[in-house]
């Protein structure tokens, strides 16, 4: 492994472009890439040194209660991605281009992609799509937007896939290397892969010359993702198998929660060193 360049306190750049991405997978370094949709948590992460935020539109998720990514609209994913904007100082922030926001047309795509640049600040979208979004890659490229293409399981299109479902096994593994060469040729400065056999995942990462991403992806990618409700244990329910679990925020904050709610009940707080003087 070359020196860390990027997460060496004393070498990182002030501001993460997307050239530092490339020079990373150019010199076999890391990145890392957390979801994020407020202000408070983009500093955190920001200052821990994450690289790249993710206002994704787990969002729908997480944050809005949906029962799924497809709800969530482009308007929603402005207030997220601002708030992420303006927590951020060094992190480069991606925002998720929601379902609806850009399938009509590379044109759609563009105007789409331009609101989250524009009215949000975000320094480069994500839009998920195979091969045939290539002129939807191109189209944004050429009007100046970063683009990362996410194939493998693309959750908004979990309907048809039927399903949360692996990606990209058997014969699938050489059409999947084809789509993201198809996507870097339109423009993509990176290539986010999905619930991917890591096999399938390392010769994805091979063909491509530029960083790839991953998320139950396998450790062959240039960078990692997680979404930050799973990797801190905020969620409740099943943890996806390529999900390592940092903390439990659950049990912390539950567990907070409850001993004011009973500081209230039994009138232990506010005592005096929480009271206004007259
Ligand atoms: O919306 C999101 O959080 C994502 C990640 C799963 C990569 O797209």
């Amino acid at each position: 492994m070359a020196q860390p360049y990027l997460s060496d306190p004393s070498t990182r750049p002030a501001r993460i472009r997307i050239g530092h991405l490339t020079e990373a997978k150019q010199r076999g370094e890391k990145f890392s890439m957390i979801t994020c949709y407020d202000t408070m948590l983009a500093e955190i992460f920001d200052q821990a040194g994450i690289e790249t935020l993710l206002v994704g539109d787990s969002a729908a998720n997480t944050v809005l209660g949906y029962n799924s990514t497809l709800r969530i609209t482009l308007d929603e994913m402005i207030v997220f991605a601002k708030a992420v904007v303006n927590g951020a100082r060094r992190a480069l922030v991606v925002a998720d281009l929601p379902f609806g926001s850009y399938e009509q047309s590379p044109a759609q795509a563009v105007a789409s992609a331009v609101r989250l640049m524009k009215e949000a600040g975000v320094h480069a979208i994500k839009i998920e799509g195979d091969e045939r979004f290539a002129p939807y890659v191109d189209a944004m490229v050429a009007a100046g937007v970063p683009v990362i293409a996410h194939i493998g399981f693309t959750p908004q299109s979990e309907h048809a896939l039927g399903g949360y479902k692996v990606q990209g096994r058997g014969d699938s593994a050489a059409q999947l290397v084809r789509t993201a060469v198809a996507l870097q040729d339109a423009g993509a400065f990176a290539v986010l892969l999905e619930m991917v056999p890591s096999p399938v995942a390392a010769e994805v990462d091979a063909a491509l010359r530029v960083p790839t991403i991953g998320i139950g992806a396998g450790s062959s990618t240039t960078g990692q993702v997680l979404v930050w409700q799973d990797m801190l244990g905020l969620g409740t329910g099943r943890t996806p198998r390529f999900v390592k679990k940092y903390a439990n925020l659950r049990e912390v904050i539950s567990e907070a929660v409850t001993e004011y709610h009973q500081d209230v009940a039994n009138g232990s707080f506010p005592s005096v060193e929480y009271e206004f003087e007259k």
